[in-house]
Order: structure tokens, then sequence, then C-alpha cells
């Protein structure tokens, strides 16, 4: 299966899901429980299918992906921990509640943004006392593993096998600048860190 369209299908449905708990939310809080009631009963099938979808593709996120840091989990738990509270809350009218699972969506939508943010940062700070090579071997291992394996080969989430990469220096440099597709876009990193990143890369060929 294509990796990368899965991670965009799961956009699409969790965006879906926010929308539709967006407008029960403002229908709760307008007090228009009439409406309420009737879009709730004529999205019935509606929600399950995209509450099915949101499960099944986050699942398989979790399990073909590469490994997930702490924030991830708790965007995770965020999710899960609204559901319960989403279906009282709208369930019986009870405002606070349903405002509470909506934020707690919203907020891991707004975590799961700065968790992607902070893993295609490069952190060299404490790498400056190690010599060249083993100062590009550290930034691979610190930001590149998770996707690609210490080998190059793991293929992690559709990631090529970078032991069979054709590409010399400068076509590596550009996508490791500025990503493609499934490859995250690793834009703060230094020309001299890039440098002996790309060279470390080289090393892993066959
Ligand atoms: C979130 C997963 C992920 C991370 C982290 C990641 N990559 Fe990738 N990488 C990919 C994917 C997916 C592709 C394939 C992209 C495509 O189809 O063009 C790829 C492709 C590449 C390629 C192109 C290989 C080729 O021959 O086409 C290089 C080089 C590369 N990555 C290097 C790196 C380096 C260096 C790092 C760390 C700074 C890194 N990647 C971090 C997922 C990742």
């Amino acid at each position: 299966m294509d990796y990368h369209k899965i991670v965009l299908f799961h956009r699409i449905v969790v965006s879906l899901f926010l929308l539709h708990y967006v407008v029960k939310l403002a229908l709760l809080l307008l007090k228009k429980s009439d409406l309420l009631a009737t879009y709730t009963a004529k999205t019935k099938v509606a929600e399950m299918v995209v509450s099915a979808l949101f499960l099944l593709t986050g699942v398989y996120l979790i399990v073909a992906g590469p490994a997930l840091v702490t924030l991830q989990w708790i965007k995770i738990a965020m999710v899960l921990a609204s559901i319960p509270l989403a279906i009282i809350g709208f369930k019986r009218g009870n405002v606070l509640l349903a405002i509470l699972s909506v934020v707690l969506i919203l907020g891991a939508y707004g975590m799961a943004e700065v968790a992607k943010k902070k893993r295609n940062q490069v952190k060299t700070e404490d790498l400056s006392a190690l010599a060249d090579k083993e100062k590009g071997q550290a930034i691979y291992t610190q930001s590149c593993t998770s996707c690609h394996g210490p080998a190059g080969d793991a293929m992690i989430g559709d990631a090529k096998n970078l032991r069979e990469s054709k590409m010399d220096d400068a076509q590596m440099s550009v996508i490791i600048k500025n990503g493609n597709a499934g490859m995250p876009p690793f834009k703060d990193i230094s020309d001299e860190d890039l440098k002996l990143l790309v060279s470390y890369v080289q090393t892993l060929k066959k």
C-alpha cells in the first residue's frame, strides 16, 4: 500500500471529522436543538464511516510508519479521550463536555503540527565536539533513522532505500532540504551540516 497516500487520506478524514464536530458544537451552542437532532440523524451513517476510517487509517499509520515521538502519543491520547466526552456531551446536550471534546480534538490537531515541525529540525548544538564524519553520522542517527533505519535500508513508511540510491551529492542535498512525497524537508539545516550529512549518506551505499 502507498503509505504517503494513506497519510493524505487520513488528513482528509480527520478534517471531515473535525468539521462535523465543529458544526455540531455550533448548533448546540446556538441552542438549535431541533436542527442538531436532524443533523445528527442525517449524518449518523456518514459519521460512523468517517470515524471508522479515522481509526483504521490512524492504526495503519502507527503500525507502518516511523516510531512515534512523545507528542504524537499525547495527540493519540487526546483523540481517544475526546470520543467518550463527545458521545456523552452531545447525547445529553452537556455544553461543557461537548466543548471539552472539541477542544481536545482541535488540540490534538495542533499537537500533530507541532510534532511534525519538531521532527523536521536538525539539532546540532551538542554535536560540535565531534569530528566531521561522526557529525554526519550523528545527524543521520538523530533525524533520519526513524524512516531509513541505521543502515539506510529500513524503508519505513515508503522511505527509499538509501543504500540503493543513485543520487549524487547535489541531488541528495536538494531532497534533504526540500523534501518530496513522504520525505520531510529539513529546511533549517546549515550548508556545512548538509554537506557532512550527504557525505555520510553516500557511505551507506552498497
Ligand atoms: C518521515 C520519514 C522520513 C524521514 C525522517 C527521512 N526520510 Fe528520507 N525519504 C523518505 C521518503 C518517504 C522518501 C521517498 C521520497 C520520494 O518518493 O521521492 C525519502 C527519500 C530520501 C532520499 C532520496 C533517495 C533516492 O534515491 O530517491 C534521500 C537522499 C533521503 N531520503 C535522505 C534522508 C535523510 C538524510 C534524512 C535525515 C535528515 C531523511 N531522509 C529523513 C522518508 C523520510
